[in-house]
């Protein structure tokens, strides 16, 4: 097992680390335009792998020459959001940066599996999918994991109980538009609302939604890396172990809840076959109302960066 972090700054070091701790591949890779960053968090991990009691190798480059027959690949190269940014204001970089990293990428490793992390999520996601014409079950964008960890963390920090028995599912794009689904969240099987009251509940979806500019006001020079990082291994290790984990991911859909030719975050089942299905929840009309709202969003940016990447 091989997997490539591209990347080297907070998210994909975060994720190189984990992914070695947990010995999910016995080489990743660290790969960064800055090639000294890339060698130098790279070594610094190798060495920490005696203490962690892995044999995983870490090797940091800028060649991808060197990533050829990778598995996985983690792109989370691009810029990350500033206080009064929106995720929607790094497409123009972004969208540069993720084409000209996936192209690269597959060229060595045709046959890998895609997770996309970099921001606006959804869009990459999309830009990752065309620039590798990869089928669509292998390219897989991070934000519902690290949106909904973030959901059930809160409802841990305020009811108390346990992290590992709140389970909850949430539709749509990684941005304002996200939509919790209290409906189908639960706390060991109890639907949530039984235990907490709704104005509660609201405060704590709005919270969730909020998740990623709590962290950059907090910072200020950047934005969250443990909880991304550490979403987007679970993401490898569904793939790695063939685990069938139902999880919320971002995907294109085509006819799926209606939608087409639009990558958005929705529940599928994710396996050594990447995408192994894409589960249609039964929305009420609300439910449903808010999941269009946030797709026809998307769409608008995803037009939006494929022009950018015609006129390149
Ligand atoms: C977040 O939500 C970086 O978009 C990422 O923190």
């Amino acid at each position: 097992m091989k997997i490539t972090v591209i990347g080297s700054g907070n998210v994909g070091a975060t994720a190189a680390q984990i992914l070695a701790n947990k010995e999910l591949a016995n080489d990743v890779y660290l790969v960064d335009i800055l090639e000294g960053v890339a060698k130098g968090k790279a070594l610094d991990m190798y060495e920490s792998m005696p203490i962690l009691q892995s044999d995983a190798r870490i090797h940091g480059t800028s060649d991808y020459a060197e990533t050829a027959g990778s598995d996985i690949i983690i792109i989370t190269a691009g810029l990350a959001r500033k206080p009064g940014m929106t995720r929607d204001d790094l497409l123009v970089k972004n969208a540069a940066i993720v084409s000209s990293c996936a192209s690269q990428a597959i060229k060595y490793s045709p046959n890998a599996y895609f997770i996309v992390v970099s921001n606006p999520l959804d869009v990459m996601t999309y830009v990752t999918l065309k620039v590798t014409g990869l089928p669509k079950n292998k390219v897989i964008g991070m934000a519902g994991i690290l949106d909904t960890a973030r959901y059930r963390s809160f409802i841990s920090m305020e009811t108390g109980y346990s992290m590992r028995d709140i389970q909850a599912q949430l539709l749509g794009g990684h941005g304002d538009t996200m939509v919790p689904l209290p409906r189908f969240t639960t706390i060991a099987g109890i639907p949530v609302a039984d235990l907490i009251p709704k104005e509660k509940l609201d405060k704590i979806v709005e919270r969730a939604k909020n998740g990623g500019i709590e962290i950059v006001n907090y910072l200020q020079t950047g934005s969250a890396y443990y909880a991304p990082g550490t979403a987007a291994v679970e993401m490898a290790e569904a793939i790695v172990k063939d685990q069938k984990r139902v999880l919320p991911c971002t995907v294109y859909l085509d006819g799926e809840y209606g939608i087409s030719d639009v990558c958005v975050g929705v529940p599928i089942k994710l396996g050594k076959n990447g995408i192994e299905e894409i589960i249609e929840l039964k929305l009420n009309n609300e439910e449903k109302a808010l999941f269009d709202d946030s797709a026809n969003h998307v769409k608008k940016t995803i037009q939006q960066a494929m022009e950018l990447i015609k006129e390149k």
